[in-house]
């Protein structure tokens, strides 16, 4: 991997990144803004370092890299700049972005990336990997869907730049995508069960990425996503919606992004090696009935993100043969680049075929297919 560059790599999420590309044999170069940090990371895991921000001349710093792996978030302030370097000098881009503003903005530079013979491959963590790939899997079995429904439920703490990103988002609505149009909604605008393999939970939609990155791996026009929440928290997001306008402001954002960085640190060795998250999805044919609804079960979400993301820079670089030359050019999500089975090549990843065209509509497990 001599020519990654990782950025953001010392970041909570960048290190279990830049650690794991080492020990699969890789010398990625690391990257961002605060010297020391880099040096006693790039000292640590015996590989070299960049010190640059995304104010100066980004091109100057990437030119040398076929690819970088953008890890510095919120990336709505930090993927634009890398991308416009990344067209100018020809150099692949990937991050691990869940922010759907980020991949509707990368997705409005197709064109210039297919002319400059760049992949743009935003979302490589569990944000949008699992979701994606079963979308994409779903729409193998019912070609003709016209709806797509995933459902989301993680457990274990989130680490500090999720946490700063998700205050950054406060104050913006949610999104579904209806007849192929982003709507925006409230917070939490609606609810459903969904069965993640333990009897029906309470879930409520969430701004995820997939109404932009699950429309371009399938063009299914209705999609929507919901999170597994306990069932008093629509009403704390409802009253968040409300708030929408001081949360919104500076000082406010501030203070909670003070409050996180005071109080949250990421999941610890032992939650990133025991926790999982699940992943259910459905999409339906609304003119012929014809449905299919399959569940994955994934690692921790920031272990996925890290297995994720190092295998699809893997892939980009095409260390594994002549994969590289099946990577399209132009705006790409994890399923529209790698394929839908690209998921269960990760460790710790299975899938379970729920219903079928030609079976029963009722929830019925199947044989798991797992590559473990
Ligand atoms: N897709 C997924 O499922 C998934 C999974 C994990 C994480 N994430 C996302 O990844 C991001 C990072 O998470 P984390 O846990 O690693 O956060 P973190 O520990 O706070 O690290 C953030 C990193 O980004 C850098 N950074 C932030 N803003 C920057 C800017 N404007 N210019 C240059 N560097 C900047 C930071 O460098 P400085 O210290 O110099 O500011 C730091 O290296 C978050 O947005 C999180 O939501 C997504």
């Amino acid at each position: 991997m001599d020519s990654l560059l990782v950025y953001g790599s010392y970041g909570y999420t960048g290190r279990l990144i830049a650690r794991e590309a080492v020990s699969r044999g890789g010398t990625p170069v690391l990257a961002g803004r605060d010297e020391r940090a880099l040096t006693r990371q790039a000292t640590d895991l015996g590989v070299e370092k960049r010190v640059f921000d995304l104010e100066g001349d980004v091109a100057a710093n990437i030119e040398a890299f076929d690819a970088v792996l953008n890890c510095a978030g919120p990336f709505v302030k930090t993927a634009e700049p890398l991308v416009d370097a990344c067209l100018e000098t020809g150099t692949d881009y990937l991050d691990i972005t869940g922010e759907f503003q980020v991949f509707e903005r990368l997705r409005h530079r197709d064109e210039a990336a297919k002319n400059a013979g760049v992949t743009l491959l935003p979302g490589v963590g569990f944000e949008v990997v699992p979701s994606d790939c079963l979308a994409a899997f779903l729409h193998e079995r019912v070609p003709s869907a016209s709806t797509l429904t995933l459902g989301v439920k993680g457990n274990g703490p989130l680490s500090r730049g999720t946490a700063r990103t998700f205050v950054d988002q406060l104050g913006t609505s949610g999104v579904v995508r209806r007849n192929d149009r982003l709507l925006e909604v409230p917070l939490a605008f609606d609810t459903r069960e969904v069965d993640f393999g333990d009897g029906p939970e309470h879930t409520v939609t969430v701004p995820w990425p997939d109404v932009v990155t699950a429309a371009h791996s399938t063009g299914i026009p209705s999609i929507e996503v919901y999170a597994a929440v306990p069932s008093v928290a629509p009403h704390g997001m409802a009253a968040v919606d409300s708030l929408g306008w001081l949360l919104e402001r500076r000082p406010v954002k501030d203070a909670l992004e003070r409050v996180v960085d005071a109080t949250v640190d990421g999941p610890s060795e032992r939650e990133l090696a025991t926790d999982t998250a699940t992943v259910w999805g459905q999409v339906i044919d609304e003119a012929t009935g014809e449905r299919a609804s399959a569940r994955v079960r994934t690692p921790n979400p920031y272990a996925l993100t890290t297995t994720a993301a190092v295998s699809a820079a893997t892939r980009l670089l095409g260390e594994s043969g002549e994969t590289r030359d099946r990577v399209p050019r132009g705006f790409q999500t994890p399923a529209s680049a790698l394929g839908s089975e690209f998921l269960l090549a990760l460790p710790g990843t299975e899938r379970e075929l729920l219903t079928a065209p030609n079976t029963s509509n009722e929830p019925e497990a199947t044989a798991l297919e797992s590559d473990d």
